[in-house]
């Protein structure tokens, strides 16, 4: 063992560094799935069911506070497994159903390993808190290993969203302990943002119904930054090549 402090300020330095390292590549992987989810909604459906994604990893000080918090070990290992929020992805939908959608999506990717759901929306918080939460492992392969990884994801509309960042805010402001009177508005607003989710799900529902199948006879098309423009003659290519013999 080496006792030298610069050596082991180094060495700790480095295991951080490979520790958050991880955390990092998690994301990247999860962002990529929701992006893919995104571009082919958009191309095929014309519909795009995620307005926004924000990825974030916890700060030394906050994992610091929640390993004292929950009384976990403060080993990296016991930080792992105690701190599952290290990494975190909020998907931010248009629609209630939207949310269900992309998290069903989620739940079918077989890289994926769903270790709990808790959903808000069915069982709001006591103050009014509403997301759907997945706690996930992602892959991570690297040179020699490969490792699965924590990632809490959050679903919500821009309503629940609008309405947690508000209350985070709060919450801070008053240093955790807010008056009752702002508690039982904050309430308030809550159901008033779940009356709009469920009146905006309401109208796309009906628009949905009504709106006609799009007849685009142009025969080019966008994939990524490349234009494509389908040949003439096609359709009858098309037809031979899958018709039997
Ligand atoms: P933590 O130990 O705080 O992570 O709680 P938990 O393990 O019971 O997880 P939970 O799924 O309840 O909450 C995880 C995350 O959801 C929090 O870190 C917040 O980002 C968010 N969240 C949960 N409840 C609230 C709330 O009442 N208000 C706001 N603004 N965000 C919340
Ligand atoms: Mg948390």
């Amino acid at each position: 063992m080496n006792h030298n402090p610069i050596d082991q300020f180094h060495e700790l330095k480095n295991r951080l560094t490979r520790f958050m390292m991880m955390y990092k590549f998690a994301l990247d992987e999860m962002e990529t799935k929701v992006e893919i989810l995104k571009e082919e909604f958009q191309l095929l459906h014309d519909y795009n069911p995620i307005e926004h994604t924000k990825s974030r990893i916890k700060s030394f000080e906050s994992i610091f506070r929640k390993v004292m918090r929950k009384g976990c070990g403060t080993s990296l290992e016991d930080i792992r497994e105690g701190v599952r929020d290290i990494a975190g992805l909020r998907i931010t939908c248009s629609f209630i159903s939207d949310i269900y959608s992309i998290s069903e999506m989620l739940q079918r990717q077989a890289d994926l390993k769903i270790i709990s759901i808790k959903d808000y929306i069915k069982n709001p918080k006591p103050n009014g808190y509403q997301s759907l939460h997945m706690l996930v492992q992602v892959p991570v392969y690297m040179s020699d290993r490969c490792e699965m990884v924590y990632v809490e994801v959050q679903i919500r509309t821009i309503a629940m969203d609008f309405w947690a960042s508000l209350e985070h805010k709060i919450f801070y402001k008053y240093d955790e302990s807010v008056p009752v009177q702002l508690l039982q508005e904050l309430k308030e607003a809550a159901d008033t943002a779940a009356e709009l989710d469920r009146k905006m799900q309401r109208l796309h529902e009906e628009i949905k119904a009504i709106k006609s199948p799009q007849s685009s006879d142009s025969s080019k098309f966008i994939i990524g930054d490349q234009k494509f423009e389908l040949p003439v003659g096609l359709l009858e290519f098309i037809r031979t090549e899958s018709d039997p013999q």
